[in-house]
């Protein structure tokens, strides 16, 4: 079947592709505000692992979302992060990030949001394939930014059409990164985050993967990179990237897998000097050093201040 009469298709339950969107608006927009409210009044946090933090802020948001989706689709399955794996075998699948951000959420800093991502899993997808993500669906209901994306359709927030930065090189270009939030001390991120900074006009580091991909659509950035990311953080954010007319490989340049979790999303303009440096790093290449701690102590010991 062709992309364009992919996209029109009869699904099961009646629906057509361009459907699932602004239902999946309406369900982000009302987990949003739920959001809003829980953030208003504070919450507490729990511990998943030693700085991975819940709340229930995070899981009444999936408990809606998931409620939702199987009212409006009942034959599309379900992946969240609090734990949502239903109809798994089904011909669609909705990747769940119910809040991405959660750190910030807990600490009353608001930047977050409500990540929906919609995969089309023909019958004959091999359980290892990746199928084609159609609908994305990301809100942030301290902005009440709404940013879409349909495949083939490009890009949208609030309605109006969004495209990649125009940057043409790293040296002028302002990027995004995230750290995680389990086995800290294994990532290697921070030799990255210094890199990419001496070498850019900057790297943010905000604390929503999700948001982070979705201003790379919108040109707000011109790149994003994060190691071990799941499918709830990326799969809306990718359709987004790609339909904005950006690029989104892994580190090495090759095609992103949902299964990934390295992640490197560009306007495109920038994405081969990207690669050259993820390259030139992983391989030990040009790095700047970093002077440590003891290191600046003792020049500024000698420097008398
Ligand atoms: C986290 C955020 C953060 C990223 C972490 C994610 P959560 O998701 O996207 O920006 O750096 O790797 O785990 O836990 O807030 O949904
Ligand atoms: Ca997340
Ligand atoms: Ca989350």
């Amino acid at each position: 079947m062709s992309e364009a009469a992919h996209s029109e298709a009869q699904v099961d339950s009646g629906f057509v592709d361009s459907d699932f969107v602004p239902r999946a608006v309406t369900i982000a927009r009302e987990a949003g505000a739920g959001l809003r409210e829980f953030f208003a009044a504070g919450v507490a946090t729990e511990y998943k692992g030693d700085a991975d933090l819940v709340t229930v802020a995070d899981r009444t948001a999936e408990a809606l979302i998931r409620m939702r989706l199987s009212e409006s689709f009942p034959g599309h399955g379900i992946y969240g992060e609090e734990g949502t794996r239903e109809r798994l075998e089904g011909e669609y699948r909705w990747y769940v990030d119910p809040l991405d951000g959660t750190t910030n959420f807990a600490h009353g800093f608001p930047q977050f949001c409500v990540s929906m991502g919609l995969e089309h899993r023909p019958p004959d997808t091999a359980p290892d394939e990746d199928g084609t993500l159609t609908a994305a669906v990301i809100y942030d209901p301290m902005r009440d930014e709404l940013f879409t994306a349909r495949r083939g359709r490009g890009a949208e927030l609030n309605g109006k059409p969004i495209r990649v930065s125009r940057a043409h090189q790293l040296a002028e270009s302002l990027l995004a990164t995230g750290f995680p939030s389990r086995k800290r001390h294994l990532s290697p991120n921070i030799h990255f985050y210094h890199e990419f900074t001496l070498r850019s006009h900057g790297v943010r580091r905000a604390g929503s993967a999700a948001l982070d991909l979705a201003y790379v659509a919108a040109g707000r950035i011109d790149a994003f990179w994060e190691f071990n990311l799941n499918p709830w953080d990326t799969a809306a954010g990718i359709l987004l990237v790609t339909e904005a007319g950006g690029a989104v490989t892994d580190f090495s340049g090759k095609p992103y897998r949902l299964d990934s979790r390295e992640i490197l999303a560009s306007n495109g303009r920038i994405h081969a000097e990207l690669v050259k440096l993820f390259g030139d790093m992983f391989a030990g290449r040009d790095l700047a050093p970093i002077p440590t701690a003891e290191e600046f102590a003792r020049a500024r010991a000698a420097r008398g201040r």
